[in-house]
């Protein structure tokens, strides 16, 4: 049986929730599941804006053909070509041939990659080109490397009805309503929100502005990505979150303390120095990198303004739980942060001056004190050097630095 809402009298929601996937894109833990948001717009022509998943064909096609209603469907746009959006597009072309397909060239030639055809009907589409469908029309808008460089937007200026793409979505599958309204977003959504913008489309913040500027010359009523709710309301809210994550700013001053321990001594002195800020009044949250998935720590180090990283020495190098995230970190343009470091080691400890290589090359990063040594455990020495380094970490919080 069709499972499809309606977002505006004339705009159909067709979208699938997946809650049986454990890793999206093979990398991103999804506990909460995941939606692939598809919409169905009824003018005199019937404009179907990208499919779902592959794996849930069966559903989607069935709330298409209840959305259509015994109509033929006359154009398709598809405005991202990954695979957890466009995978139906072969059998979708297969049901119907005389669709027209609306997208950019490089979507053209992706679908020759992808699927070994050359799509017949098709109608290429640039940045400010326009299609009347009815009483309302389209105008396309480009989105290059949000996420990948094929992608565009769409806006139905009479409608003030943005199709974001990935931007503006989020991990977490629909809890029924698809508005973001009719649920607590800020409290059930937020933290997978920006989990899902860090690890998806973080990396491309220039991009990301770049649709933000052009976003401001518009009047939005319905923001509709590819995954996640619907905006109706608040979508000031949301905006702004993105205009902030896509400067790489800090949404919040406190510290995170991340450390990758082996023996449990390097974690001595993290749990140490979170202590003595938390004892402070100081915003803390202590990290386990070996133990916690790389998506929430690149996350929450995006989110907080000064970074703390603990690292044991091993093989000659930085125990390789952390130096798996300094490089993500340095892939996803992690910058304008303060930090700190803590090295372990027992007999030749260089963790602080490998992550220190690695943190100088992010951009605008600032360290904090000097790197503490601990050498094998916490004792009398290293303990010293410890409080200093918590009370240069204090000063920035207390103002007296
Ligand atoms: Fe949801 Fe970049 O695909």
């Amino acid at each position: 049986m069709d499972c499809i809402s309606r977002v505006t009298e004339d705009l159909l929601f067709l979208g699938v929730n997946d809650r049986k996937l454990s890793l999206f894109e093979s990398a991103y833990p999804v506990p909460r599941g995941i939606s692939y948001n598809s919409y169905l717009l009824r003018d005199e022509k019937k404009v179907l804006f990208d499919t779902v998943d592959a794996a849930f064909w069966e559903p989607f096609y069935e709330n298409l053909e209840a959305a259509l209603a015994g109509d033929a469907l006359d154009v398709i746009v598809v405005h991202h070509m990954e695979p957890d959006h466009s995978a139906c597009l072969i059998r979708l072309l297969e049901r119907y041939p005389e669709a027209e397909l609306v997208a950019t060239q490089k979507t053209v030639q992706m679908i020759s990659n992808f699927f070994s055809v050359t799509p017949k009907n098709v109608h290429v589409v640039k940045e400010g080109d326009t299609m009347s469908v009815g009483k309302h029309s389209i105008r396309f808008l480009m989105a290059p490397m949000v996420h990948w460089p094929e992608v565009m937007m769409s806006y139905l200026p009479d409608l003030g009805v943005l199709f974001s793409a990935d931007a503006f979505g989020t991990f977490g599958a629909l809890g029924g309503s698809i508005f973001a309204d009719e649920s607590a977003f800020a409290r059930d959504y937020l933290d997978e929100a920006r989990r899902y913008y860090f690890n998806i489309v973080g990396k491309y913040g220039v991009q990301v502005q770049s649709v933000l500027k052009k976003a401001a010359g518009l009047k939005i009523s319905c923001l509709c990505p590819l995954h996640g709710p619907v905006w109706r309301k608040d979508i000031g809210w949301f905006l702004d979150k993105y205009d902030f994550w896509s400067r790489y700013l800090p949404e919040e001053r406190g510290v995170v303390v991340f450390y990758a321990s082996v023996y449990g001594h390097t974690q001595n002195a993290a749990e140490i120095l979170a202590r003595r800020l938390a004892e402070q009044a100081i915003p803390v949250k202590i990290y386990d990198v070996s133990h916690t998935h790389v998506s929430i720590l690149l996350a929450e180090a995006f989110r907080y303004s000064h970074l703390v990283f603990c690292a044991a020495t091993y093989n000659n190098g930085i125990f390789v739980s952390m130096e798996n995230f300094l490089a993500d970190l340095r892939a996803h343009f992690m910058q304008k942060r303060k930090y700190a470091l803590v090295e372990c080691g027992s007999w030749a400890p260089q963790a602080g001056g490998l992550m220190e290589k690695e943190l100088a090359a992010m951009k605008d990063m600032e360290k904090l004190g000097e790197t503490v040594t601990v050498l094998s455990s916490v004792r009398e020495e290293s303990r010293a050097a410890l409080g200093k380094l918590i009370d240069a970490i204090a000063g920035e919080f207390l103002g007296n630095e």
